[in-house]
């Protein structure tokens, strides 16, 4: 696509970077705090000649159209089109780019259309009495029903079905869309029949889903929900966040309900900051968007087992999204619609006096646990979610406020913090070293990045010492040398997949930011070292094979076998010394 090619060449990532966040220069490249995590040392670096950017705190990166999706949480084709805009390119519109958002835009007519059938068949239908009857029960008023278009879909196979295709729509078209099913005869029937219905909106406000809740308590599941569709994807989306936003903004605080009706009662009574999730986990997305517009959560989860697991797990990603997180405390209530319908002023004194997310945890865990925990335990529990709290001062207090309510010594509780700290360390440390980066991949990747004033050395190596894929593009880099030219992405580009090649992308970047300070000699030996690096893993590689073909041999005997092994064994150790 030229369109594509056309805008990179007409913006630079960098001003588009500056946008999100402030850069530093560091040697060729550039660096800045990583605005998708947490961090206090910059580990995004972006690369002004490659126009690529990649952190190396969470793993994310791309060119500028993936950094729009990430910090606008948009699609692909979104993406593009705010680029197009700010580039001043004028989009053809491909074919596929005009199919892919014709369906969506008819996903959505089609959605938006059933959330109108439902809600007038709750509205006024006959057999809608019952559901009627029911949101009246739960204290819905008029003007939330109208608010959350509460609909009704009533216990019919095939009414939404009928309606949409006398509106013109086809059977696959519904299907598509979420709203219906094929059977084995090939007709279609309803997803949801005799169920309290609940659009579902994207974070723009566009109806693209539902979840539809039981009349009879016996009946299951509970609730059911829109599958997944080219415009409902779960993870993306908070319930009630068109209405939110404004006042998550404002407030700086965002109330994060479990259920819809729990949502749609704190709207009712004026708490209008507040969104749930879908019946899933909650995303990293989904707490990115928060992140973007607010700096603190308020958990009110459900006041049970499950409440709280599901509590603890978001709190811990919250932290690690750089929000802070307080907890609603729900006294005796089950949940937050059953307490704001009961005891308003006390609902209104929980969340004014929201509790830090220690005192909620180590109370929560220790009350409704069933058997009695012992301090040691608590601590283990807690001390996972102070370790991801960004600021030192805070870490500090949670830390001694801990040792208060567990009336242990603080030292007690620092000294677990400290091993746990070391602990994780540990295997950063151990996947840096292994597994990130093997050693013939930043030997590659030196070349690659000083390959300008690096052709003689490269010239000089022993293609024969290097394996697999790092052999052709040793191979490969060393023909270029010949002819003098410099280094140029599309040696590499060819047969290679594209994970592949933003992997060298990301590792050339890595090493231009760790070699930024070496002058060439320094490069030099580091390829020295680098090599021994790579022979000296082989040889160890080796000697484990070895000598698990010993202990083999031996077990069965083989005494030539033996014998022949320990020879190649005594090399391997001598041309290792
Ligand atoms: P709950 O079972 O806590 O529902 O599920 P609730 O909000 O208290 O509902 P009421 O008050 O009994 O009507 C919380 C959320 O989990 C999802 C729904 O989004 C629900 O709002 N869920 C629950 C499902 O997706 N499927 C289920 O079967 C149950
Ligand atoms: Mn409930």
């Amino acid at each position: 696509m030229n369109e594509i090619e056309d805008i990179k060449n007409r913006l630079d990532l960098v001003e588009i970077a500056k946008e999100y966040m402030t850069v530093r220069p560091a040697g060729r490249n550039l660096k800045a705090l990583c605005p998708l995590h947490s961090e206090k040392t910059p580990s995004l670096m972006i690369s002004v000649d490659k126009q690529i950017w990649r952190c190396f705190g969470c793993g994310e990166g791309g060119d500028m159209f993936t950094l729009i999706e990430k910090m606008e949480g948009v699609d692909f084709y979104e993406a593009l089109k705010i680029l197009a805009e700010k580039a001043g390119v004028e989009l053809r519109r491909d074919e596929g780019y005009k199919k892919y958002k014709k369906q969506q835009g008819l996903a959505i007519d089609i959605n938006t259309l059933a959330a109108m059938f439902y809600h007038k068949s709750f509205l006024v239908s006959k057999s809608g009495q019952l559901a009627r009857e029911y949101i009246r029960k739960r204290g819905l008023d008029d003007k939330i029903i109208e608010k959350f278009l509460i609909g009704y879909a009533p216990d019919m196979w095939d009414a939404l079905t009928n309606f949409l295709l006398k509106r013109g729509y086809t059977n696959d078209q519904i299907v598509k869309a979420g709203l219906g099913s094929y059977t084995k005869r090939g007709n279609v029937v309803d997803r949801f029949r005799q169920r309290v219905m609940f659009p579902i909106a994207n974070n723009r406000g566009k109806i693209v889903g539902f979840t539809g809740r039981v009349l009879r308590e016996e009946d299951n599941p509970k609730y059911l929900n829109t599958p997944a569709t080219k415009i409902f994807d779960k993870s993306r989306i908070w319930y009630g966040f068109g209405f939110a936003k404004d006042s998550i903004r404002q407030q700086k605080e965002v109330i994060v309900c479990e259920g819809q009706m729990d949502v749609i009662a704190c709207h009712q009574f004026g708490f209008l900051n507040s969104v749930c999730s879908s019946g899933t986990a909650i995303s990293t997305s989904q707490l990115k968007l928060l992140k973007r517009i607010c700096d603190r959560v308020l958990l009110a989860f459900d006041n049970d087992g499950a409440g709280i697991r599901s509590g603890y797990r978001l709190t811990g990603m919250a932290l690690e999204a750089g929000l802070s997180v307080k907890v609603v405390d729900l006294g005796d209530f089950k949940d937050p619609d059953e307490m704001i319908r009961s005891d308003f002023d006390k609902w209104q004194q929980s969340v004014d006096q929201a509790k830090g997310f220690v005192d909620y945890f180590l109370q929560a865990m220790d009350s409704k646990s069933s058997e009695v925990k012992d301090k040691s335990k608590l601590a283990g529990e807690i001390i996972p979610l102070i370790g991801q709290v960004p600021d030192e001062v805070e870490k500090g207090y949670y830390l001694s406020l801990l040792a208060e309510k567990l009336r242990v010594d603080e030292q007690f509780v620092i000294e677990k913090f400290n091993k746990r700290q070391k602990e994780s360390r540990k295997i950063f440390l151990r996947e840096e070293e292994s597994g990130k980066i093997s050693a013939e991949e930043r030997l590659t990747a030196l070349l690659m990045a000083f390959f300008g004033q690096l052709r003689h050395k490269i010239m000089s190596l022993q293609v024969d010492f290097f394996s697999g894929s790092i052999k052709e593009i040793i191979q490969m880099l060393q023909k270029k040398a010949i002819e003098k030219v410099g280094f140029k992405w599309e040696w590499i580009t060819e047969g290679i997949d594209k994970d592949a090649l933003d992997r060298w992308n990301s590792m050339v970047m890595k090493v231009e930011n760790d070699y930024e300070h070496y002058d060439l000699e320094a490069v030099a030996v580091e390829i020295e070292m680098l090599m021994d690096r790579i022979e000296s893993d082989r040889n160890e590689s080796g000697k484990q094979i070895l000598e698990d073909q010993i202990k083999q041999a031996e077990t069965q005997g083989d005494r030539e076998k033996v014998k022949d092994y320990i020879r190649r064994l005594q090399d391997l150790i001598i041309k290792g010394k």
